[in-house]
């Protein structure tokens, strides 16, 4: 059976950045409050030139070069997203913009899980050696759906791209996994459909909308995330046949630096291997662990051998971990 290497990462660059200070101009709010409450400081919003599958594309860009991978070797194209450009999917404009004419290419949703389902689904297709080359792309742009006006969800969120390229090798890096939902939790995080019916004709009516601004409870999904998510990396773990003393990186979807603290203590991983950028990007759903794996990478942090303890969670409810070892 082939393996799973990874062998590149990228990011977008976002240039516009909105600060704790400047957003306190627009809600009730403070630096002080939405440091202290999620370690977060400032966000990057697309500007209007910038689409998701601009971002999308960038990161992706970036990664290829990172793995010195042509775009027409690529096979496969997974783009974890939930704000799409289009309904239908914005993998193949990614797909197009990028060059890669052989692969096939497709959306994923699982809102802040999305990256750790996106490469895990596109190993399979390594395992099954039905494909060499996949580029993993996890890109958000929060903004578009986050109610500027309700200061207990529209400080946590901010735009961004992040992108990973797996390659088929004789030696596995994906180490363990460990994938999970609970529909019924669905209430506690949503960009729900909003219908608005029209009487089309006789006794046919059809509903016509878009989709309500994002609705959190945040004291539930901060309960939920602390105690399932050091329980999924352990499974990981368990099925990677290691230990939580093998973690060399603890790579979480940046959602509130305390979850990343809870989670990490109770792991007994100390912190200087934790890491967080959420200070300067604030939560981008599922770009947040494909940018914080590349930044590292890029700062020189992650190195070659290392494990990285990967785990998403957020919207469905969903949340997994995968164990991975950096090439
Ligand atoms: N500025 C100032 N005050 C605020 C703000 C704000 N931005 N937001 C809320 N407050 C107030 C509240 O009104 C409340 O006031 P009250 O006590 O007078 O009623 C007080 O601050 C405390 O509010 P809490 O909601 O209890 O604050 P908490 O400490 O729980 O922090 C937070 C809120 C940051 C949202 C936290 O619950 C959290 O991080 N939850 C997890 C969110 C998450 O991880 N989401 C991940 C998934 S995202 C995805 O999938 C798309």
């Amino acid at each position: 059976m082939p393996g799973v290497s990874l062998v590149g990462s990228g990011s977008a660059c976002l240039t516009a950045q909105l600060t704790n200070d400047a957003l306190s101009q627009r809600v009730d709010t403070s630096d002080d409050w939405i440091a202290t409450r999620t370690g977060i400081r400032q966000r990057h919003i697309a500007t209007p030139q910038d689409s998701l599958a601009s971002l999308a594309t960038e990161a992706a860009r970036n990664a290829l070069a990172m793995a010195e991978v042509s775009a027409t070797e690529v096979d496969l194209i997974v783009l974890a997203t939930s704000t799409p450009d289009d309904l239908f999917g914005t993998a193949c404009q990614v797909q197009q913009a990028l060059g890669a004419t052989r692969a096939v290419a497709f959306d994923l949703t699982a809102a802040c899980s999305g990256f750790v389902f996106a490469l895990v689904t596109a190993a399979q297709y390594i395992r099954t050696g039905v494909f060499k080359n996949v580029v993993v792309i996890g890109a958000d742009v929060l903004s578009r759906w986050t109610d500027w006006d309700d200061r207990t969800t529209c400080v946590l969120f901010g735009d961004g791209a992040g992108a990973v390229v797996l390659r088929a090798a004789e030696r596995d890096r994906l180490l363990g996994f460990e994938l999970c939902s609970d529909g019924s939790l669905n209430h506690c995080l949503n960009l729900a459909y909003q219908p608005e019916s029209e009487v089309l004709v006789g006794d046919i009516t059809v509903q016509k909308g878009t989709f309500a601004p994002i609705t959190m409870n945040g004291r539930e999904v901060y309960k939920f995330a602390v105690s399932r998510v050091p329980e999924v990396i352990e499974k990981a773990l368990f099925r990677a046949n290691l230990t939580n003393a093998d973690i060399d990186w603890l790579v979480l979807h940046q959602a509130n630096q305390r979850i990343l603290d809870a989670v990490a203590d109770r792991l007994g991983v100390p912190a200087e291997r934790v890491v967080s950028n959420m200070a300067r990007h604030g939560n981008t759903s599922a770009a947040s662990i494909p940018i914080a794996i590349d930044e590292a990478v890029r700062a020189g942090k992650i190195k070659a051998g290392d494990v990285m303890a990967t785990a998403g969670f957020g919207a469905g409810l969903t949340w997994g971990s995968a164990i991975v070892q950096w090439a």
